[in-house]
């Protein structure tokens, strides 16, 4: 298993949607289309206020932890409906360069901090919401950075985490390469990043890896018992759900309808609802 230094070595030199954007990373149209890009492929359309931090007693300001904000989308959609007490943190540089253009672009607000998620500085129970979609299955330790993501939390706080799932095509991947082959002929593939030729790919750890490029040096995918068992430790699990079917790698257009249903159904994203359980 590739260590901390290697992740960290690959997302600085590979933010988020750089090699496939037809944008400069950083500039308000790179931001435009990632946003755009996110609601269409990741959500099948439309965001998904599940994944908002619920509102807070009295309508309260809650305490916000982006934990490897990335490119910094989750912190803008939270600023942007008005969430305040937002702490974006990405264990890369690149990462909160990007996000702090992406705030300043759309005029909001939140704190930018460098933190490995599998030892935050932050002390025992100092957020009442984590957000972290799609970071724990980069790390290398991702049990470590879960238990963390519970230590910082105050006890009844909340969190949403997302990894990728291990949805019954993957599963069934070895019987379909066919169907992968096909498609490639066709023309299906992913843009930049040395993945054109992920659906000829046989080994299904390999291609979930090879997703966010070809140097990546970590990337697992999880069955729906695997993520829960593996947040149960430290949460109550009060829901799971799917979303995400890269459409846009398709040779063709799929009907919107049918898009939101492989999204709801087919997701490769697995997302988690969690709570930490109040002190007894
Ligand atoms: C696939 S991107 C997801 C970004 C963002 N959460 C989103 O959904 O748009 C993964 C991000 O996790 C960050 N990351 C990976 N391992 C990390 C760690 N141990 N601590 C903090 N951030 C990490 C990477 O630097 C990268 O920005």
């Amino acid at each position: 298993m590739a260590d901390i230094e290697a992740v960290r070595a690959f997302w600085e030199s590979n933010p988020l949607w750089a090699g496939e954007s037809a944008h400069e990373v950083g500039e308000a149209a790179y931001f435009d289309e990632h946003r755009h890009v996110v609601l269409a492929d990741c959500f099948g359309g439309e965001f998904d206020l599940r994944t908002m931090p619920p509102p807070r007693p009295g309508g309260q300001r809650a305490s916000i932890l982006d934990l490897g904000c990335g490119v910094g989308f989750w912190s803008a959609e939270f600023a942007m409906r008005g969430l305040q007490g937002i702490v974006a943190a990405d264990l890369t540089q690149r990462a909160l360069e990007i996000t702090r253009e992406r705030l300043r672009v759309l005029d909001v607000q939140a704190q930018l901090r460098q933190e490995n998620a599998e030892q935050l500085s932050f002390a025992d129970a100092s957020f009442d919401h984590v957000n972290c979609q799609g970071v724990v299955h980069h790390t290398p330790d991702t049990d470590r950075a879960v238990a963390e993501i519970a230590r910082v939390l105050k006890p009844g706080g909340t969190a949403c985490l997302s990894v990728y799932h291990r949805n019954v095509l993957l599963r069934l991947w070895p019987a379909l390469r066919w169907a992968g082959w096909l498609l490639a002929k066709l023309g299906a593939r992913l843009e930049g990043r040395g993945r054109d030729d992920i659906f000829l790919q046989r080994d299904v750890d390999h291609i979930v890896r090879l997703y966010d490029g070809a140097a990546n040096p970590i990337g697992k995918c999880y069955s729906r018992e695997q993520f829960v068992a593996m947040l149960r430790p430290h949460f109550e699990v009060e829901q799971t759900y799917l979303h995400y079917f890269p459409a846009r790698a398709l040779p063709f257009r799929l009907p919107r309808a049918l898009h939101r249903w492989l999204d709801r159904h087919l997701g490769f994203m697995i997302y988690a609802n969690v709570r930490k359980p109040c002190a007894a």
